[in-house]
Parts: structure tokens; C-alpha cells; sequence
């Protein structure tokens, strides 16, 4: 690693000095973000000395109970985000419509999304979780701002990332510029700069999918995943490994870090709904990352970033990492 420390904060710096495509509210924006996935991370640190831990009485618009730790995050990103005037409004996956920047704060011209906690299922067990977040610019042609202004595209991300509270707390980055990774320095308070271009291998020999619902995926997936399985005596000709940590966060970090591919595939269980896993909040970010370091993601028919989306919780199917594997599976389904 090079001699100097660089902080989150200089290399913002740098990337708006080098190009100017990070703005200053875009800069700032990046830095509170930074700053409530530390606050985030400090609560989860305690766990069970800080009450942090098990399940709130509530239920969120997706139908999910919530864990007291996915309201905490997200009030500490909202609480973080409203008063510094870089924002007009935020949209998350724990609340049912979007967090218009109250009118006693200038109103910014971005649009933060966010899964503030991701891998709830992971958090009463002391297993990797994370926050992913996801800018967008609000759109110029009319004053205020609504629901329908954050149904842009994820090609339109303006920033993108997230944040994982494991064995250390690491933030991944990219605003366009390639992929670049911080760690948590808890003496010094701050980010540091840790690894930077981070390309994913376009061949892998390791999947991720939850193989319980295995009987429920449709025909392509199902080849997909019988072939890996296969091993070296079937069509692939060699050996394939699984992990599936069941937060997707992380999951996404091992393929950014070795290469793999993610699948949470549509499945014959709900057929109504295009998928388990949020277009806004989890697709399109990690989609992004992915593109960025060199890999691929789609829908099985469609590159994930070129969805138009409908609503703001919509739900996609999802498969991304190592580049040929994506290709692969997104060939075995039909063309739309
Ligand atoms: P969240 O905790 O934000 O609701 O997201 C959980 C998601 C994702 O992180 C993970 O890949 C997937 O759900 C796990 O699903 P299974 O429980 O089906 O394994
Ligand atoms: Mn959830
Ligand atoms: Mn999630
Ligand atoms: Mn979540």
C-alpha cells in the first residue's frame, strides 16, 4: 500500500480536482453518508451490550418484520443526510414512500437511496451485514421534488456503494471513476483509502445462490447451476465451489474481491413478482460496482442498469459478478 495514508476524504478531494465530475454537494454527500456508516458501525459493534439486537414490532412495505437494526440505520442516515442541504430527498427500503428534506434545510439537488441494513437475517447471528446506498441527480425540469423523480435508470447513478460491518468495517466505492475500497481506521476515526481499481476476474469457479429454492427456479437458472454442479465430468469440465452468506452485501464483496457470480433468481413461488431483491436499493448500486470492476449484471434477459423502473420498491431478478458466467446464464434464457 502506498506510504501516505490517503483518507475517504482526500481521495474525494482528488476525484473533484482530477476530473471535476464529484461536485462539491456530491463530495459532501459522500462524506455524511461515510459518516453514518461509522455511527452504523459503532452500534453494531456493541450488539447486545448496546440493545441493539432482535426483532422490532413492526413490519415494513416490503412485508418484512423488521430488526430493530434496520430502523436504527435508518434513522441514523436520515438524521445524517437532512440538514446538510446537499439532498431534496432520500428513499429507502424501511419506508413505505420518500423522506422529502424537511422545508426548514435548503434543499440540494441530489437523491439518496438506501437499504439501510442488508442481510437483516445475519444480524442476531454476529454475521457480516452492510448498508448499500445509491445517488441520483434529481431531475432539473420542475421545482420540489416527488416520488416519480427517483424512477431514473441505474445507468444514471451518479455515486454508488456500501458499507460492510464484518471482521472490519469497510467502505466500496465508485462514482464512475472504477472501484475503490476504505477501511475503517478506529484509532484515527476516518476511511482509508486500501485498494483502488478493483477488477473481477471474468471466469470463476465459485456461485452464490440460496440452492434451498432450487425447485422453484425456472428452466435457464436450473441448467445453469446442474451444470456447475456437474463438475468436472459435466459440460463446464471443471469443478465449481458455493458460498451464500445470505447478505447479499457481502456476497457481492467476495465477488469483488475474487470473482464469482450472485444469483437471486426470479422463482415460480411468487408469480407475480419479478424477483426477491430491490431494484433500487440493492440491483442497481451493486450493479454498478459490478460494471465498474469489469463484470456484468443482469436480469437473465436485460442488463439490470437499463431497467426503467416502475416503482420505487420494485423488485428485480438478479445475476452478477464474473462477466463469461453472467453471459452464460443470461444465453440460456430466451431472448425477450
Ligand atoms: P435485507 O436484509 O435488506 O432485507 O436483504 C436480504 C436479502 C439479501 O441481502 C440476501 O442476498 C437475501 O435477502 C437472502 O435471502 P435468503 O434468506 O433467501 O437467503
Ligand atoms: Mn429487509
Ligand atoms: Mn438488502
Ligand atoms: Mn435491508
Amino acid at each position: 500500500m502506498t506510504q501516505h495514508k490517503i483518507s475517504l476524504t482526500r481521495y474525494l478531494v482528488e476525484q473533484q480536482r482530477a476530473d471535476g465530475h464529484i461536485p462539491g454537494q456530491l463530495r459532501l454527500l459522500l462524506e455524511v453518508v461515510a459518516r453514518a456508516c461509522k455511527s452504523i458501525s459503532q452500534a453494531v459493534n456493541k450488539g447486545d451490550l448496546g440493545g441493539v439486537l432482535g426483532t422490532a414490532e413492526s413490519e415494513n412495505v416490503q412485508g418484512e418484520v423488521q430488526k430493530k437494526l434496520d430502523i436504527i440505520a435508518n434513522e441514523v442516515l436520515i438524521e445524517a443526510n437532512e440538514w446538510g442541504g446537499h439532498l431534496a430527498a432520500m428513499a429507502s427500503e424501511e419506508m413505505d414512500s420518500i423522506y422529502v428534506v424537511p422545508n426548514r434545510y435548503p434543499q440540494g439537488e441530489y437523491l439518496l437511496l438506501f437499504d439501510p441494513l442488508d442481510g437483516s437475517s445475519n444480524i442476531d447471528v454476529n454475521v457480516s451485514i452492510g448498508t448499500i446506498f445509491s445517488v441520483l441527480k434529481k431531475p432539473e425540469d420542475h421545482p420540489g421534488v416527488q416520488e416519480a423523480d427517483f424512477l431514473q435508470a441505474g445507468a444514471k447513478q451518479v455515486a454508488a456503494g456500501y458499507c460492510i460491518y464484518g471482521p472490519q468495517t469497510t467502505l466500496v466505492l465508485t462514482v464512475g471513476d472504477g472501484v475503490a475500497m476504505f477501511t475503517l481506521d478506529r484509532e484515527q476515526g476516518s476511511f482509508v483509502l486500501t485498494k483502488e481499481n478493483i477488477q473481477i476476474p471474468a471466469d470463476t469457479k465459485e456461485f452464490a445462490i440460496n440452492m434451498s429454492n432450487m425447485r422453484h427456479w425456472d428452466a435457464p437458472v436450473k441448467r445453469y447451476i446442474d451444470e456447475c454442479l456437474a463438475g468436472s465430468e459435466g459440460p463446464r469440465g471443471k469443478d465449481f465451489n458455493m458460498r451464500w452468506i445470505a447478505s447479499m452485501v457481502t456476497d457481492v464483496h467476495r465477488i469483488l474481491m475474487r470473482g464469482g457470480i450472485f444469483l437471486y433468481p426470479w422463482d415460480k413461488r411468487e408469480p407475480g413478482k419479478p424477483g426477491k431483491l430491490r431494484l433500487m436499493y440493492e440491483a442497481n448500486p451493486m450493479s454498478w460496482l459490478v460494471e465498474q470492476a469489469g463484470g456484468m449484471a443482469t436480469n437473465g434477459r436485460e442488463r439490470i442498469l437499463d431497467i426503467a423502473p416502475g416503482k420505487l420498491h420494485e423488485r428485480v431478478s438478479v445475476m452478477l459478478g464474473s462477466k463469461n458466467e453472467v453471459e452464460r446464464v443470461t444465453r440460456y434464457h430466451d431472448p425477450l
